[in-house]
């Protein structure tokens, strides 16, 4: 007899689908063998599925029992595949109807109970089983809201064997969960860490509000305990909330990654690794590939506390992501491509003692040592640079009236901003000013002519390179946005210049 049952298994950030074949032959020695590749989880399977069936009233049937998973070339890797077996089992043995799941797939971890256990990377293989035409998903019942998020595909949650069998046998008929969207789905910025906590540093506001405007990576220079951490931690506050889409895809990312579901995330990422971090820690990899924490950081932040003292080939890996917004993982014959377009917001000290008692000491020749550390790699990838320097203590003590704007009103900024350039960038594929390359900016940032006299003579009096010229057009191009100018006028562009690398490293651009 043979039957057969869908599943999936998940695939990079994606998941592919998996068939799960039994073949059982009556007569002969007792064995239950699974082929297509499994490691040891899967052999593990077969004495979970064993016990599971037994504990749930069914029978295991005697004989020879075969099990293939296929396609053979996916790598078959941890216990999502229990259900399928215990499935197929049931109906290729005929305890089940043999068409009962025909139109279904199921998917979920068996304890020897019987108890149908959640799975890494729900949404994942829900997305999948939309893709593939799959009518009905069969999920564990934790794992059930994460999966009806997905529209059309019919979400039932079962909480074990015994209720799998009765929904299978037609004795129970359980409403599909509802799809989409979740009704109780709050448009509210998350309360917690606001702009406003941050008292003085106008310029690193300015210089916040300008990088979540244009979607522009922004490296702080400043002395310990300035306030530079904080700052970037409130970088998600003021940046739009994500979209529906974007939403699905930073759940979808945190479900591989084995984070646990809480509900369709409503705000941005923001990830902050330490700078001991391996490269493959940052951008992914292992045997298995799982994404890095440029991945979890996908349509978030990427914070990098301390750049200067990551290891130079962490950096060199962040190049070509920054550059095209993913990463190719490549393991043996197999590559995966993870989504990686993430806003960078770099923390740096000016010299290597980070001395906060402002009895430093370096010379002037340590300072720039260590601050030429940053160049190369990323700094060209790196739009706005702004100088943190220690609040004055009149600053933090503060008067009445002295708390800065909510980071309500700055995204409120923010969005308007980022609506102008989606409008005038629709036809290019990017969103906004931070993503133009040096070709997309000449075409769209036309300074008028007093601007273009102030850009000539910063030519000669700051020595700009012609990259270092393209990022002050960028920057110039949404501060004019964020003023809902269409023209760029010579403000916008001295503005700019400000925030350029030279301005704050003494460093050529
Ligand atoms: N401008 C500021 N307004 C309010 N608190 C501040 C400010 N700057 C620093 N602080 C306080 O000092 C602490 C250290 O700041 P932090 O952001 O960690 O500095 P850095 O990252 O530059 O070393 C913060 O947790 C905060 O309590
Ligand atoms: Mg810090």
């Amino acid at each position: 007899m043979l039957g057969s049952i869908a599943t999936f298994a998940v695939y990079g950030i994606d998941s592919r689908r998996v068939e799960v074949e039994v073949d059982i032959r009556s007569g002969g020695l007792h064995a239950f063998s699974i082929v297509g590749l499994p490691d040891r989880a899967v052999r593990e399977a077969r004495e979970r599925v064993r016990a599971a069936l037994s504990n749930s009233g069914f029978d295991f049937p005697r004989g020879r029992i075969t099990a293939n998973l296929a396609p053979a070339d996916v790598r078959k890797a941890g216990p999502v595949f229990d259900l399928a077996l215990a499935v197929a089992i049931l109906t290729t043995s005929g305890q089940i109807p043999p068409d009962a799941a025909a139109d279904s797939a199921v998917c979920g971890e068996l304890s020897l109970g019987g108890a149908l256990r959640p799975v890494r990377g729900m949404l994942a293989m829900a997305l999948a089983a939309r893709r593939e035409g799959i009518r009905r998903l069969i999920v564990p019942l934790e794992r059930g809201e994460e999966a009806a998020l997905v529209e059309g595909v019919e979400v039932i949650a079962v909480s074990d064997l015994e209720r799998m069998g009765a929904l299978l046998r037609g004795e129970w008929e359980p409403e599909p969960l509802a799809q989409g969207r979740p009704s109780t789905d709050p448009d509210e910025p998350e309360p917690g860490l606001d702009l406003a906590d941050v008292r003085g540093q106008h310029d690193a506001k300015r210089a916040l509000e300008i990088a979540a405007a244009g979607g522009h990576n922004l490296l702080m220079i400043g002395p310990p305990g300035s306030g530079k951490t904080m700052l970037a931690r409130r970088l998600p506050s003021i940046l739009p909330p994500p979209s529906f889409d974007e939403a699905i895809e930073i759940t979808q990312i945190a479900g591989v990654a084995g984070m646990p579901y809480h509900g369709l995330t409503t705000s941005r990422p923001f990830r902050a690794p330490h700078h001991t971090i391996s490269p493959s820690g940052l951008v992914g990899g292992g045997p298995v590939p799982r994404p890095g924490e440029i991945t979890l950081a996908h349509c978030g932040v990427l914070f990098m506390d301390e750049l200067p003292e990551f290891a130079r080939h962490a950096l060199e890996a962040l190049r070509q992501p920054l550059e095209e917004g993913r990463v190719w993982i490549t393991r043996a014959q197999r590559s995966v491509v993870f989504p990686a377009d993430f806003m960078l917001v770099a923390a740096a000290n000016e010299c290597p003692c980070a001395r906060a008692d402002g009895q430093c000491r370096c010379s002037e020749t340590d300072r720039l040592r260590y601050v030429r550390r940053l160049s190369g790699p990323l700094l060209d990838r790196i739009d706005l640079v702004c100088q943190v320097p220690r609040a004055a203590p009149l600053e933090l003590v503060g008067s009445a009236g002295s708390a800065g704007e909510s980071s309500a009103a700055v995204r409120a900024r923010v969005i308007a901003a980022r609506e102008r350039q989606a409008l005038r960038l629709a036809f290019d594929g990017i969103a906004c000013n931070g993503a133009m390359d040096g070709r997309l900016t000449r075409m769209h940032v036309s300074p008028d002519a007093p601007s273009r006299d102030l850009l000539l003579e910063s030519h000669r009096a700051l020595a700009l390179t012609a990259r270092g010229h393209d990022r002050v057009l960028r920057i110039a191009r949404t501060i004019a946005d964020l003023e809902e100018s269409e023209v760029v006028r010579a403000d916008h562009v001295a503005e700019a210049l400000g925030f350029r690398v030279g301005a704050t490293t003494g460093l050529a651009a």
